[in-house]
């Protein structure tokens, strides 16, 4: 199986990544990954792909992230998932909104995340890893193209390579800041080193903001990951590290 395809829409004021993710580039369904802004953009958007938005994928509830979840998802008619310690947030946007920024509108979230879970949906298999520091909800997103099923039936194994969703845990160069409620280094160090370690280091990393990056290259280079570099050793590529 290939890489799951992967389309990103920079979005509002802050320039947020959001993407809508599908098995490959011929899928008719895709889930659609923190849509934070510019809901009438993104729908056309997923309309000219020729996809069906069948779930809205929540890393973290900062506005940024989470802006055009309602608007989307009444489009769509698509469920909504969300973390589940983060679930109020966007149950009452505005009052955790910036000044200068939205409005925006809250959403109800039909389904709640803890992390440990494994998703099947709109062809994807979607495990749901819990990576707190930025946020104290934040989860992780890792995505593979599921095997076909030759029963229409999910087949529910040998799925194709992981791609990391991961919001705002780990930039290019970068790491999400943790000066904001609920933030905290040490608990974001400690998620970047889990995914470090659960990893093979060619993962593909699509981030909250800015460029596309892998495990290894932010491993080998980011300047916040310094510690990390001496805790975590560095596997041969493709080779998934021990002490996942
Ligand atoms: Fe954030």
């Amino acid at each position: 199986m290939s890489d799951p395809d992967v389309r990103a829409f920079t979005v509002g004021a802050v320039q947020e990544n959001t993407y809508v993710v599908r098995a490959d580039a011929a899928a008719k369904r895709a889930v659609i990954v923190d849509p934070g802004d510019e809901s009438e953009r993104l729908l056309a958007g997923a309309e000219a792909l020729g996809v069906e938005i069948e779930a809205i994928l929540i890393t973290h509830c900062h506005f940024d992230h989470i802006g055009a979840v309602a608007p989307i998802a009444r489009a769509t008619g698509a469920p909504v998932y969300c973390p589940e310690i983060e679930r109020g947030v966007l149950a009452d946007v505005m009052r955790w909104v910036p000044p200068g920024f939205g409005p925006f509108e809250s959403y109800e979230a039909e389904h709640l995340l803890a992390g440990g879970e494994r998703l099947h949906l709109a062809g994807l298999d979607v495990d749901v890893i819990f990576t707190p520091g930025h946020s104290p909800g934040h989860l992780t997103y890792a995505v593979a193209s599921a095997m076909p099923a030759l029963d229409g039936e999910h087949a529910g194994s040998e799925p194709g390579p992981k791609v990391l969703l991961s919001g705002d845990v780990l930039f290019q160069g970068s790491v999400g800041r943790v000066d904001l409620p609920g933030g905290d280094w040490a608990t974001l160090e400690g998620s970047i080193g889990k995914l470090l370690r659960a990893f093979p280091r060619d993962t593909i990393v699509y981030p909250g903001h800015m460029g596309v990056t892998t495990l290894g290259r932010e491993r080998d280079t980011n300047p916040f990951l310094a510690e990390l570099r001496s805790a975590v050793p560095a596997p041969a590529p493709g080779a998934a590290a021990a002490g996942s």
